[in-house]
């Protein structure tokens, strides 16, 4: 089935083997990132990057995929992205006008909604969704307050490359994933933990999920990533021990989330968040916790908090994979820009 238009705001709403056609094209990117064969597909194409909160890797990976396919990207901050107000969605320009101007002016659209951009949970997911169905052009999720798809390509792109040395797209089947919190002053949104809990289920990997207490992801997305699991006849564990979970595992992921409480009071808690994270400190990947692993590899969405999330000797460790993740966000998503709206 042709991909050209498609929306990429989940990786659910997408085939496995479509998501693998993505996955396999990045792989041939990457070892071959100028080849004619796609340095110009997005000749006089325009992408508009919304981004109602910052990026580093998301922007700049975006930005150098469409230049090194042959377009052209816009860069809009959130000051700039709300037409006529501030204030956020309650009192901007309908969200179908903006959507069907933009249409007129550009062939593809990515948009960044989450944390404070966002007064309760699902609503930045919910404005990507009503942009994308306003839209006559494709529209790509880079990342909202639910899902993050673009980073769960990156992650089990970088993922097989370490376990498999063919590159193997199925070298994650069987293999299990130790999705950890972890403590930070930097209070991350559920975006990145849920995409890749999804994708690395459905992929065929075991799933293990600590936390602390009250800090329960979206019961819908565990929900979803256990009939994965099943469907792969692979095991789903929920875990509240800093300490558990490491015996057997060949993916140590970890990532700073909030807690379910986080918009509670109809906005974003930032520093409430970051107070109660910083107390949890056991709850970081080390050395020793590392040692108990299957050889694991180690990886982080980035940014990482160094001496909080984990130990800068596991940062720095051979076994890390998050400069080949980060990476790899520009190759996977140079093949989704291809395969959605290139030429
Ligand atoms: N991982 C990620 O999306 O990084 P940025 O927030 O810098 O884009």
């Amino acid at each position: 089935m042709s991909l050209f238009g498609k929306d990429f705001i989940c990786t659910e709403d997408w085939e496995l083997e479509d998501i693998q056609k993505i996955l396999v094209l990045a792989s041939e990117m990457k070892k071959d990132p100028h080849n004619l064969r796609w340095s110009s597909v997005l000749k006089n194409k325009s992408f508009l990057m919304l981004f109602y909160n910052p990026s580093l890797r998301t922007h700049l990976s975006f930005d150098m995929a469409v230049s090194e396919l042959g377009g052209h990207s816009i860069y809009r901050s959130s000051e700039m992205s709300w037409s006529k107000s501030k204030q956020g969605i309650a009192s901007s320009e309908a969200l179908k006008d903006m959507a069907r101007v933009m249409s007129r002016y550009v062939d593809g659209v990515g948009i960044r909604m989450c944390m404070n951009a966002i007064k309760q949970y699902g609503e930045g997911h919910q404005f990507v969704r009503d942009f994308a169905h306003f839209a006559d052009i494709p529209v790509i999720g880079m990342a909202d307050d639910r899902v993050h798809p673009c980073q769960a390509l990156a992650d089990v792109m970088g993922w097989s490359e370490k376990i498999s040395s063919e590159n193997d797209i199925n070298a994650l089947k069987g293999k299990t994933l130790l999705v950890t919190w972890g403590s930070s002053g930097l209070a991350r949104p559920w975006a990145a933990v849920q995409s890749h809990l999804l994708l690395a289920a459905r992929m065929g990997m075991n799933i293990k999920l600590a936390y602390p207490e009250g800090y329960a992801l979206d019961s819908e997305v565990r929900q979803q990533t256990k009939i994965h699991c099943e469907k792969n006849n692979t095991t789903y564990e929920e875990i509240h021990d800093p300490n558990v979970g490491y015996e057997d595992t060949h993916v140590v992921y970890v990532r700073n989330w909030v807690t379910n409480k986080a918009y509670e009071q109809g906005e974003f808690q930032y520093q409430a968040e970051v107070d109660r994270s910083l107390s949890l400190k056991e709850w970081i990947v080390t050395e020793a916790k590392m040692r108990k692993t299957e050889n694991a590899i180690f990886a982080n969405p980035m940014p990482i908090d160094r001496g909080r999330e984990a130990e800068e000797a596991v940062i720095d460790s051979a076994y890390s994979v998050i400069y080949d993740v980060a990476e790899n966000r520009k190759h996977a998503q140079k093949a989704l820009l291809a395969l959605i709206f290139g030429a």
